[in-house]
């Protein structure tokens, strides 16, 4: 980590071992004002110490402790004089490092229990005596390390929550960060100020502040070319830049051919009229398209676009002189995910503005620190208008990997035109902020129908609403059937070649959100 990085000097570690609530819990952390960042479990103490933390939270995990290959601590984390909390496997990894006794089997837990405090400490300061919370576990904490004492009990666990107040070493068998912990927000709170002594010096205005003067530091007074795809993260690091740099930034829009219907002419209104940001936008449509004629595989499809963009932007580029830096929007589930285990690549989620280090520049990524909903509050302190920055997610390969088989310009079209009634439809009915993602997808059959008096054999539009807050998981939405109605009936009667609309009911796993 460099010393550079626009975050404040407080912060917690969150030490991952496989927790799909790792993320929850960093994100949780920062909501009570203390920066938190997610680390390797194995990280040893000397790199925590480097680290200059304020508190470790050990998170949950799939493992049992005491398994060949559970994932494992270094137990001189304990010695550190740094305050701890595990949270379940982090509580029995922390148990078990320090002598106590973890055990399978006789009080397995899943789903509401309730904890009651048995004695007062920090962590529950101000707490209900009794509390409703999330349990997910199998083993136990048996028996206590020396010095430890058990802070909260339920039914069937003896240990739910136990603490060494003397050392600051805590730990709870329950999941904090979850909604269903309704009072989780408040422990995690005491923890971070009670326990850890950490203020709340995490904003998003203190951020763009730390932000502001480290991307002045880094560039100097070099040039900043970025790429604009009309997302929010893009949108919002561009804003951040320009903020920091002005006139030394200059934006690229690339137009593949494969936006949403008046998305190029929106991404212009937004820039062009954003405190006089250099924008220079492209019209590459005929090129992506053409070389699209012909493919249908999904994953050919994306290298194209991918190896296109790349190209596009290389020339528009070339005729705006010399850049040092290339401004990215990552931010930090892209970070986290990359640097992720083994997870098997379902689809190539290459982003289409992600471009190589061999284009031979020095990289500012001043989100790569933030959550999603932390990038869309610096967007709204930014001044950026809310239709940008709560704009649904719109994948890099745009309607391409909606297309199923060969992307033609009239198979975009029709694309296009269904897209546009959906999202006015769903507008309309004021459900935009409740449903996360919503698009039509074509599909390569056709089937028979009748208009007028006249058979038609054409294609069916597939209608793809879904609710979700990671993207990992998802519910399809449950749409009004009156909405659902009209929807069906003007993508039939107003896009030409459609004479069938159906609605994708699926839910992710086992399918995905996209359907390529
Ligand atoms: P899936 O279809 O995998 O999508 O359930 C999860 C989220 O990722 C988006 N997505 C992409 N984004 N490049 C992107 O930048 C891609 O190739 C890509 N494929 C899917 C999808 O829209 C959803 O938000």
């Amino acid at each position: 980590m460099s010393a550079s990085q626009p975050i404040p000097q407080e912060r917690v570690l969150v030490l991952d071992y496989g927790a799909q609530y790792s993320q929850l819990i960093a994100r949780k952390v920062r909501e009570q004002g203390v920066y938190a960042e997610i680390v390797p479990g194995e990280i040893t103490a000397a790199e925590v110490r480097e680290r200059g933390a304020h508190g470790l939270i050990l998170s949950g995990g799939p493992a049992s402790v005491y398994e060949d290959g559970a994932p494992t601590c270094d137990p001189a984390l304990f010695d550190l004089g740094i305050p701890v909390l595990g949270i379940c496997y982090g509580l029995q990894l922390m148990a078990y490092r320090l002598g106590g006794d973890v055990r399978g089997g006789r009080s397995r837990e899943y789903g509401k229990a309730d904890v009651q405090w048995l004695d007062g400490s920090p962590l529950s300061a101000g707490l209900p005596a009794e509390m409703p919370v999330w349990m997910s576990h199998g083993d136990s904490v048996m028996q206590l390390p020396d010095g430890f004492r058990t802070l909260a009990v339920t039914e069937t666990c003896p240990a739910a929550a136990v603490g060494h107040v003397e050392r600051r070493l805590y730990g709870v068998q329950f999941h904090p960060e979850v909604t269903h912990t309704p009072s989780g927000p408040q422990l995690l709170g005491n923890f971070v100020h009670k326990v850890c002594g950490c203020g709340s010096d995490w904003s998003m205005g203190s951020f763009i502040d730390l932000a502001t003067q480290r991307i002045r530091e880094q560039v100097g007074g070099g040039r900043v070319l970025c790429a604009l795809s009309g997302g929010v993260d893009s949108a919002v690091m561009a804003a951040l830049v320009h903020r920091a740099v002005g006139a030394q930034l200059t934006c690229v829009f690339i137009d593949h051919g494969l936006l949403r219907a008046s998305e190029v002419d929106e991404v212009r209104e937004t820039f062009e009229g954003y405190a006089g940001m250099k924008l220079v936008c492209c019209d590459a449509s005929e090129r992506f398209l053409g070389k699209l004629a012909g493919v249908t595989d999904p994953e050919e499809k994306r290298r194209i676009i991918g190896r296109e963009f790349i190209e596009a932007f290389r020339e528009a580029q070339a005729g705006a002189g010399r850049f040092e830096f290339l401004a990215q929007g990552t931010i930090y589930p892209d970070v986290i995910e990359s640097g992720s285990r083994g997870a098997a690549t379902i689809k190539s989620h290459h982003n289409v503005g992600g471009l190589p280090a061999e284009l031979g520049f020095e990289l500012v990524e001043p989100l790569r620190w933030l959550f999603k909903d932390e990038v869309r509050r610096v967007g709204l302190e930014l001044g950026l208008p809310a239709s940008l920055v709560w704009r649904q997610p719109f994948p890099g390969p745009g309607l391409a990997v909606r297309i199923l088989g060969e992307v033609t310009p009239e198979r975009v079209r029709m694309v296009r035109e269904s897209d546009r009634i959906l999202r006015d439809e769903v507008a309309a009915a004021g459900l935009e902020r409740g449903i996360s993602q919503y698009f039509t997808v074509l599909a390569p059959v056709r089937s028979v129908g009748v208009m007028g008096d006249a058979r038609t054999y054409a294609h069916p539009i597939i209608v793809r609403a879904v609710v979700t807050d990671d993207f990992m998981t998802a519910s399809p939405a449950r749409l009004p059937h009156e909405l659902l109605e009209r929807i069906a009936t003007r993508v039939v009667n107003e896009v030409a070649g459609v004479n069938r609309c159906l609605y994708d009911y699926s839910s992710k796993p086992p399918a995905t959100i996209e359907w390529e």
